[in-house]
């Protein structure tokens, strides 16, 4: 019997997830047998959830909303560089002397700085200050995948100033300046790099007054949503001549360490990878 390694991808609800065609295409590229399955888990099962992956039953899967915060919780062992994310997105089998354990990490912070590595190389060579639109969840990763590579200030603008301001304190104590979305203007001159992470140009939805106009001409403006791939935000920045990186990229590459570490194999991100997700947007 071919033993067939089994990964999924958890949510409530979890119908619109693209994972699953994603990591299809990596175990069909890569000839594993292997699945990767979308299962509905309310809130209140997710820890005997996790006991699927003790007994074996599951080599690990992806978390999604609204369990990433809850995983950061339950696992055994946490993933010391995105533990202060307190917000996991990727499950994986941890060997133990007493048997199996559950891994966890965040891969949404490798997956934003590799998509800009890829779709813009050289994107942080002298990067002072960045701009980070909201203080979500997704704030998080971003804004701690910025400290790594600005040599400067991430600044954390968003239209609840307290929230911009506590993440800017929580996430870069000393490197971040917290702030709400009216201090754009006065910031952009010196800024580099602007990233939305709020759900603003989901629906075509746009920012009121931001100032793209003051930002220096070689600035760079990438948007985390990607439906429509082309947001107004981007639109506007390409109507400017900034340059622009969509955000389908970052949901591409934070598949990659999961299915490494679930099927043993790193996967690439292709065009033909990209345009087999984008044909379903
Ligand atoms: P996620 O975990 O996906 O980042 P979230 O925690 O709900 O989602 O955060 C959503 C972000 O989008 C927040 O920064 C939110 O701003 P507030 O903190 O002020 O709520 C931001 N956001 C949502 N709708 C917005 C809008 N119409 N204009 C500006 N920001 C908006």
């Amino acid at each position: 019997m071919i033993h067939v390694k089994r990964a999924f991808v958890i949510g409530y609800p979890i119908k619109h997830s693209r994972s699953p065609l994603i990591h299809g295409h990596w175990l069909e590229r890569h000839g594993i047998a292997g699945s990767y399955e979308p299962i509905e888990v309310a809130p209140d099962d997710l820890p005997a959830f996790l006991d699927r992956i003790r007994s074996g039953e599951f080599v690990g899967g992806n978390v999604t909303v609204p369990h990433k915060e809850a995983a950061w919780e339950l696992v055994d062992f946490r993933d010391l560089e995105t533990d202060g994310l307190k917000a996991f997105n990727t499950l994986s089998q941890q060997p133990t002397a007493d048997g199996i354990a559950v891994y966890g990490q965040n891969t949404d912070l490798y997956g934003f700085l590799a998509n800009l590595d890829q779709q813009a190389p050289g994107w942080d060579e002298g990067l002072e200050n960045a701009i980070v639109l909201g203080a979500g969840g997704a704030a998080r990763a971003v804004a701690a995948g910025l400290a790594l590579r600005v040599n400067g200030q991430v600044r954390i603008l968003n239209r609840t100033r307290d929230r911009g301001e506590a993440l800017a304190a929580d996430i870069v104590p000393r490197r971040a300046l917290g702030g709400s979305l009216e201090d754009f203007a006065a910031l952009a001159p010196d800024t580099q790099l602007v990233v939305n992470t709020t759900t603003v140009g989901m629906h075509g939805t746009r920012f009121d007054d931001l100032r793209l106009d003051l930002l220096p001409k070689t600035a760079l403006v990438t948007d985390i949503v990607y439906v429509p791939l082309v947001t107004p935000l981007l639109a506007d920045a390409k109507a400017l001549g900034l340059r622009t990186v969509d955000g389908l990229g970052m949901l591409l590459h934070q598949a990659v360490p999961g299915f490494e570490a679930w099927f043993g194999v790193r996967p690439e991100v292709t065009p033909e990878l990209r345009a087999l997700v984008e044909a379903t947007l």
